[in-house]
Parts: structure tokens; C-alpha cells; sequence
């Protein structure tokens, strides 16, 4: 039995499908009547990871976990715990490049930090994998994109080397699987460095149209983001990281194809899988 928190995020869907394909019994973690969300076969629990006194039932028989320290928050290093005391061998964390390689404000980096601190010494098997960003945050775009052929932001030219959700599940269900060393670090990538600027042509050139993305100031992209009702960690989380990624680019690494013995998929690849979530 697996367990995977942030069950109905980006990355613990994926691994949710990966594991089923091949047999493993599932145990998502929600906080709410997302379950209903869920393939069949999976065993949902519902409840706060933030104070997780009440997963422990759930822990039995489990070999695995899957922490995104997003859902776990503060209750981490409890849940560990718990996992312990209920013979659980493994756990995999979805950690940041950020940990490794600064950028944005620092408290966002030592929150990643703090997580690999608990997991390393935890007493369970250790994966912890440092995530680029996702291919998926371009999402965001997807109203403008739907709504019009121009796509406005701050910092065009931040470049990072976004991931594929399929090539983070893959790595995910290998360590959860224990067919990656213990007590190891990867840094996953995508392939390419791409400023936001070619982000959005390659998205254009999916949706066989001729995209493009008009600079804004940042402080305009802030209030607009607020104005939204979104809470001021988020643009907070996002600018700045975007401002530092404008004069140093994100890191590339090729461990993706290395643990996986294939490439790695491009944003390209990302851009034509999801082109339906763009109008396409
Ligand atoms: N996006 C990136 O570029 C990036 C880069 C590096 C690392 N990461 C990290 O990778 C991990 C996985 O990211 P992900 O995008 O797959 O999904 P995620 O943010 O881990 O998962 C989102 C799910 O977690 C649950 N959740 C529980 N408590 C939450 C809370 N307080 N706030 C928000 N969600 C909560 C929600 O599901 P329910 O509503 O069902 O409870 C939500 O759908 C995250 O920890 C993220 O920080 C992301």
C-alpha cells in the first residue's frame, strides 16, 4: 500500500495512475469531498494533514508515503512519526530546486529545507526529489490564452527548465517503489531552459496559433493577482522567483533521464498533452 498526500495535486495524480497501472494499492490523503475525484481502486481518507492525529488508523499497512510538504504543512514531522510507529518503510518528498539553487524570497527555499530535515531523519528509507517548476503552473495562463493570443505578465525573459508531471511521476513511483538508493537527493529538470517569452510560443505553436506575451510591470501582475482574492503569499511566491530566474535561469540537470533510461519530455511535449486545457 502506497500513501500519497496531495492526492489532488498536480504531481500525486499522476503517481496515483502510475501506481494503479501497475497493481499497487492506493491510499489518497484529501481534505475534502474531492474523493469522489478519485480513480476507482483508490482507497481515499479524508481529513487535515496539518494536524494529522487522526491518519494513524489509516497508516496501517502501509509501505510507502508520498509527502507533498504543501498538503503536510506543520504536520510533518508528527505524521512521520506516525508512519514510523506503524512500520512504514519508505517515504518520497517533493522538494524544490530552490533548496539547492536560490531564488525568491528565502523563506520559501527554508520551508523545503525543513522537510528534507525531517524526512533525512525520519528513521524511514529517504527519497527526497528538488523540482523544478512545473510545466503545469502555465495553466495559469489558460484564461488569457482561451480568451485571446496574447499572454501579459512580469519578467518575460525568466527562464527555468520546467518538468513534465509525467517525468515527476515516474522518478515518484520509483523511489516509492524502492528501486532508487536510499538516503538519496535528485534534482529534476526539464530538458530545456526557456524564458516565459518562448513558454508561450511553444504553447501557440500546439494550438497551431501564433501566441505572444506582452511584459507588465510587476507590481501591476501583484495587484492583480490580489484583486483576484489570491492570498499575498502567491504573488509574493511567484514574483520573486521570477525576478531572480530573469537574471540567473533555473537549473538543468539530466537525472530525469539518467533514473529514467529515456528522455525527458520537453514543454513542447507538456504544451501538446494539455493543449485542451488552452481551447485546443
Ligand atoms: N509547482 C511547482 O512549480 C513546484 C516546484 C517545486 C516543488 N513543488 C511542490 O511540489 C508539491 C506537489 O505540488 P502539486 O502541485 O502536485 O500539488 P500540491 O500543491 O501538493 O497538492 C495540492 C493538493 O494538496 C491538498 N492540500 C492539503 N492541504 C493543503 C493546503 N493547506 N494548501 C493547498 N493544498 C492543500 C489539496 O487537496 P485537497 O483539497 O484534496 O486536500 C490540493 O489539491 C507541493 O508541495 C509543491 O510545493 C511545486
Amino acid at each position: 500500500m502506497i500513501l500519497i498526500t496531495g492526492a489532488n495535486g498536480v504531481v500525486g495524480r499522476q503517481v496515483m495512475s502510475l501506481m494503479l497501472e501497475e497493481g499497487a494499492a492506493v491510499t489518497a490523503v484529501t481534505r475534502g469531498p474531492g474523493a469522489a475525484a478519485f480513480p476507482v481502486g483508490v482507497r481515499a481518507v479524508s481529513g487535515d494533514l496539518f494536524r494529522p492525529g487522526w491518519i494513524e488508523a489509516a497508516l496501517e499497512g502501509v509501505q510507502a508515503l508520498q509527502i507533498s510538504p504543501r498538503a503536510t504543512g506543520p504536520g510533518l514531522g508528527a505524521l512521520l512519526r506516525l508512519a514510523v510507529g506503524q512500520g512504514v518503510r519508505r517515504v518520497v518528498l517533493l522538494s524544490a530546486t530552490t533548496v539547492a539553487y536560490p531564488a525568491g524570497e528565502a523563506r520559501f527555499a527554508a520551508q523545503f529545507q525543513h522537510a528534507e530535515d525531517l524526512v533525512r531523519s525520519s528513521g524511514l528509507d529517504w527519497t527526497v526529489l528538488r523540482l523544478a517548476d512545473f510545466a503545469a503552473n502555465a495553466l495559469a495562463w489558460a484564461p488569457q490564452i482561451r480568451s485571446g493570443d496574447v499572454v501579459r505578465g512580469a519578467y518575460g525573459r525568466a527562464a527555468t527548465s520546467p518538468l513534465h508531471e509525467i517525468d515527476i511521476a515516474a522518478v515518484a513511483a520509483r523511489a516509492l517503489r524502492g528501486t532508487v538508493p536510499p538516503g538519496s537527493i535528485h534534482t529534476l529538470t526539464g530538458p530545456q531552459s526557456l524564458d516565459q517569452v518562448e513558454k508561450v510560443r511553444l504553447i501557440g505553436a500546439a494550438l497551431d496559433r501564433a501566441l505572444s506575451f506582452q511584459e507588465l510591470p510587476p507590481e501591476h501582475v501583484r495587484q492583480g493577482m490580489l484583486a483576484q482574492g489570491l492570498p499575498e503569499e502567491v504573488p509574493d511566491r511567484l514574483l520573486g522567483s521570477l525576478a531572480d530566474y530573469a537574471h540567473q535561469p533555473g537549473p538543468t540537470t539530466d537525472t530525469v533521464e539518467k533514473l529514467l533510461g529515456r528522455p525527458a519530455r520537453t514543454f513542447a511535449d507538456w504544451a501538446h498533452d494539455n493543449a485542451p486545457a488552452f481551447g485546443g
